[in-house]
């Protein structure tokens, strides 16, 4: 069709094909205005409270990454300043997690925690490897040790990437890993112990000190050193800021590696992820490719190659725009938003709190038994009605009986705006209360409902 004569009315009134390539194109007005009216029934990002990813940015943010779209960022010849940005940031992130001085720190900007994620498990499998291979003994049947309350990452990792799960499963009222069973988990093969700073499901912190005490004990008594990789997506840019004292960190000995997701409490739009050794030596050096085809040689050791730098120019604006002050105030708001929603939610008579640690601002809750006839389920659908997006979920193998609540309180919700959540939910279960709920959980995935064999 000729769209030369079509007023804008008309023009985008144009069908978007399902399942054929379009023959022929359409004015700019209309592509956008056709393909935006498409997603109009999508959820509104603002008010989904299942993510942890940013979507709020300064305008200056959001001007300088539209000014870097364009670059990629993994052509580190042609963009030496891109690629010295990242190494700074690391350097940065590295102090920020109390690496050792003295050491060459190293890590990576990855996609998201997820790549980060299998860089770092990737480098223990190499390590432990090596390390079997120089003793003389089997290497071929690599495990790692998480609990059952990992981001699906990890089970993504150890499939891919042939390593054993060795999962810790979880109880009903302890959705932590604690050093409770390692025993019957952790042997001579296993790469590393995976604790959380900052969980999906409850945003608590794994015991990850009592896991490093035992794992010290347990090399005492068998002479097997088992290191640690710290999942900090999201307690990685928490943790620093309000709980200086706290060692989850680097200053733990054993633990080798941590990974942050940028654009959770990093605060950049998605997708950017942090991992970052100890020091430069963790990442296996056999891991790291050397590339000619872009002008000059660069390294390259990602799992994922050409994307833009605008999220990296855009963590870089932030480190220096907020620095440690600003983000501590905005950590400290975010999370004095978050307690005040779990004390209005608690104090509803409706819920029991299910992270009895308020570390990031995650609020997770059950409904209260007595509540019979109607389910977390519900309660998600009812508040949808208003916008909201909760998302109500069955607990991971043995806890798979309860179902959580959650809400991700993130820095662009304020008080005011938290208050409207808050009554908005206890409306909708005065409401399914009184009239009852008729939500099933939805069907478990084998991998879910199966409590992985050790
Ligand atoms: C603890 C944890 N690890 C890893 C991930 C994966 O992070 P990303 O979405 O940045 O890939 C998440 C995401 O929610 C997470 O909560």
């Amino acid at each position: 069709m000729d769209h030369s004569n079509l007023s804008d009315y008309e023009d985008f009134q144009a069908e978007i094909p399902k399942d054929r390539f379009p023959a022929d194109g359409l004015t700019p007005r209309a592509a956008r205005t056709s393909l935006e009216a498409s997603m109009w029934t999508d959820s509104n990002p603002m008010l989904n409270l299942s993510s942890f990813v940013t979507t709020f940015a300064e305008p200056e943010l959001r001007d300088l990454m539209n000014d870097h779209v364009h670059v990629n960022y993994i052509d580190h010849d042609m963009y030496p300043q891109c690629y010295e940005l990242e190494k700074r940031m690391v350097r940065m992130l590295h102090h920020l997690w109390n690496g050792p001085a003295g050491v060459e720190p190293y890590g990576a900007a990855c996609v998201g925690s997820s790549e980060a994620c299998m860089l770092a498990g990737l480098a223990h499998k190499w390590n432990w490897r090596e390390a079997r291979g120089a003793a003389g003994k089997d290497a071929s049947r690599p495990n790692m040790v998480t609990g059952g309350n990992v981001q699906i990452v990890w089970k993504k990792f150890m499939k891919y990437f042939d390593v054993e799960p060795r999962i810790v499963p979880l109880q009903p009222g302890n959705y932590r890993l604690t050093a409770e069973h390692l025993e019957e988990h952790v042997d001579e093969n296993t790469i590393c112990v995976v604790a959380i700073a900052g969980q999906t499901f409850t945003g608590e912190d794994d015991e990850i000190q009592a896991i490093h005490d035992w794992l010290d004990d347990y090399e005492e008594r068998t002479g097997i050193s088992v290191p640690m990789h710290i999942d900090g997506a999201s307690g990685g840019f928490v943790n620093p800021f309000l709980y200086p004292d706290y060692k989850w960190d680097f200053r733990l000995p054993r633990v080798l590696s941590i990974n942050a997701s940028a654009h959770k409490f990093g605060l950049v739009y998605p997708g950017l992820g942090w991992v970052v050794f100890r020091q430069r030596e963790v990442f296996n050096e056999d891991l790291v490719f050397y590339v000619n085809y872009l002008g000059g040689e660069s390294p390259t050791a990602t799992l994922n190659f050409s994307r833009n730098a605008a999220q990296l120019v855009a963590q870089a604006y932030l480190f220096i725009r907020l620095g440690f002050s600003g983000y501590e105030r905005i950590m400290r708001l975010t999370v004095q938003n978050a307690e005040h929603l779990r004390a209005r939610l608690v104090e509803s008579g409706y819920f029991d709190i299910m992270n009895q640690t308020q570390r990031i601002p995650v609020v997770a809750l059950t409904l209260k038994e007595e509540f019979g006839n109607f389910n977390e389920f519900d309660v998600s659908f009812k508040v949808r009605e208003k916008g909201w997006v909760l998302s109500a979920y069955s607990m991971p193998p043995n806890a798979e009986d309860v179902y959580s609540l959650r809400a991700v309180v993130r820095p662009h919700l304020n008080r005011n705006v938290i208050n409207k959540l808050a009554d908005d939910v206890i409306a909708a279960c005065r409401y399914l209360q009184e009239h009852g709920g008729t939500a099933k959980p939805p069907a478990l995935h084998g991998h879910v409902r199966t409590a992985p064999k050790c």
